[in-house]
């Protein structure tokens, strides 16, 4: 820890914190050993989640043909949208809930993961869907009891998705992006083989790599858990929780990985090192912000990927505009990490430090632009747009940016700093344009 009195305990706040994890296997070649997993945790008729485009490649067929080599029934469902919606999540429930499976596989992104955690939950206990959406905008209703085994193995180095209990869509109903979070949607096994990374195109390498490097920096500079109240009941401390020294290890070592590696991992799709190296990082930064949670970028994140209008990134699909996630994570950090350096300098000249940035001599004040300008440096170099301004947005945007922003209490909540809606807006202002 880099300040003995981080973890002070404020009056009220919460003494304990809690370390929830998925089991891990980890490296090269590993999606062939889904089988065996499979059959260890009692299944026997498995949906294989995947999405339309995964569906005609040699990793879905690694998959299916190692499940069914364990003798097990498999049925795979590969309509899973990316960035998926209410309804989409409800076609996918429907499709379980009738199949009667007693298990689940999810091969892909943050979207089909996420897609097989909502399928699994609403077919093992039915209800509306707001139930289990977060509140206010949902019930926020408790997940009654265990859910089905799921494996996830993800295609890209970035969400942590096969890491958390949090499943993010867009509510279309209701015109927000939100999610459903438990323990309970946390999968069985996370089966990582960064192999399915060595064939994925540069701006996508660059974009889940952002959303791996500010997982791991948001859930560093969160508020500490001490500061935040402590549950009425131990069983109500939520996973957002804030920073904790468990989560702290995990967030140190993903972003030296990042700092080292993200950079080649963009440059060369033959560079195995750097891109095994960022899927570790992924895993790392998941576990810890799946115990931590993130906050203002990823909070600012949703207003940016909700309102674009004719943002098109290069390598995502083209049928609609669309902000990649890790790329409207990343636009917001530089101003959000210059406004909140004050409240915890220390860790913000750590994590320039780890970044890869010279900080010897650096005092207290310097710490928000040291951080800054390393991750302007590195979003420069791999070719993300130049802050908000760049995918699309502008100063007459900004009243609606912050009201998206302002609507995500659950993130906003876990800054190290307050901010007021009006704060927000002034924050998208610094963060229209940065070079
Ligand atoms: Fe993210």
């Amino acid at each position: 820890m880099s300040c003995c009195h981080h973890y002070a305990l404020a009056e009220g706040g919460d003494a304990a914190f809690a370390v929830d994890v998925s089991a891990i296997t980890f490296g090269a070649g590993c999606l062939r050993e889904a089988g065996d997993h499979a059959a260890s945790l009692g299944m026997r008729r498995v949906a294989l989640f995947t999405d339309p485009r995964l569906a005609a490649l040699e990793h879905l067929a690694v998959v299916r043909d190692s499940l069914a080599g364990a003798g097990l029934d498999v049925v795979v469902y590969d309509q899973v949208q990316v960035e998926p919606t209410d309804r989409s999540f409800l076609d996918a429930a429907r499709f379980a809930g009738e199949g009667r499976f007693d298990g689940f596989v999810s091969l892909g992104g943050g979207s089909v993961i996420d897609t097989a955690k909502a399928a699994n939950l609403y077919a093992t206990y039915p209800a509306d869907f707001a139930a289990y959406v977060n509140a206010p905008i949902g019930e926020a209703r408790a997940v009654p009891g265990p859910l089905k085994p799921h494996i996830a193995c993800p295609t890209t180095s970035g969400t942590g998705a096969e890491c958390t209990g949090i499943a993010i869509f867009d509510y279309v109903e209701r015109h927000v992006k939100t999610g459903i979070v438990s323990k309970r949607l946390r999968p069985t096994l996370a089966l990582i083989d960064p192999v399915t990374t060595f064939t994925l195109p540069a701006s996508v390498v660059a974009a889940s790599g952002f959303d791996v490097l500010s997982h791991a920096l948001e859930s560093y500079t969160a508020l500490p858990h001490s500061q935040r109240a402590a549950p009425e009941r131990p069983s109500l401390r939520p996973m957002s929780q804030g920073a904790n020294p468990w989560s702290d290890v995990g967030c140190k070592e993903a972003l030296k990985r990042t700092g080292r590696y993200l950079q080649r991992a963009v440059a060369s799709a033959d560079d195995h090192e750097a891109r095994e190296q960022m899927m570790f990082a992924a895993t790392l930064a998941g576990i810890a912000f799946g115990n931590a949670g993130v906050h203002l970028p990823h909070g600012m994140s949703y207003a940016v990927a909700g309102g674009v209008c004719d943002f098109h990134a290069p390598d995502y699909p083209d049928d609609h505009p669309m902000v990649p996630h890790g790329m409207s994570v990343i636009v917001n950090a530089p101003a959000v990490f210059r406004f909140t350096a004050d409240a915890c300098p220390e860790r913000h000249l750590d994590a320039a430090r780890w970044l890869g940035t010279d900080v010897a001599g650096a005092a207290a004040d310097d710490a928000g632009e040291r951080l800054a300008s390393r991750l302007i440096e590195l979003m420069r170099i791999t070719g993300i747009p130049n802050g908000v301004g760049g995918v699309g947005y502008g100063t007459a945007d900004l009243p609606t940016l912050a009201a998206g922003a302002w609507a995500q209490q659950r993130l906003v909540r876990n800054a190290p700093k307050a901010v007021d809606e009006a704060g927000l807006g002034a924050l998208f202002g610094s963060a229209l344009r940065y070079w």
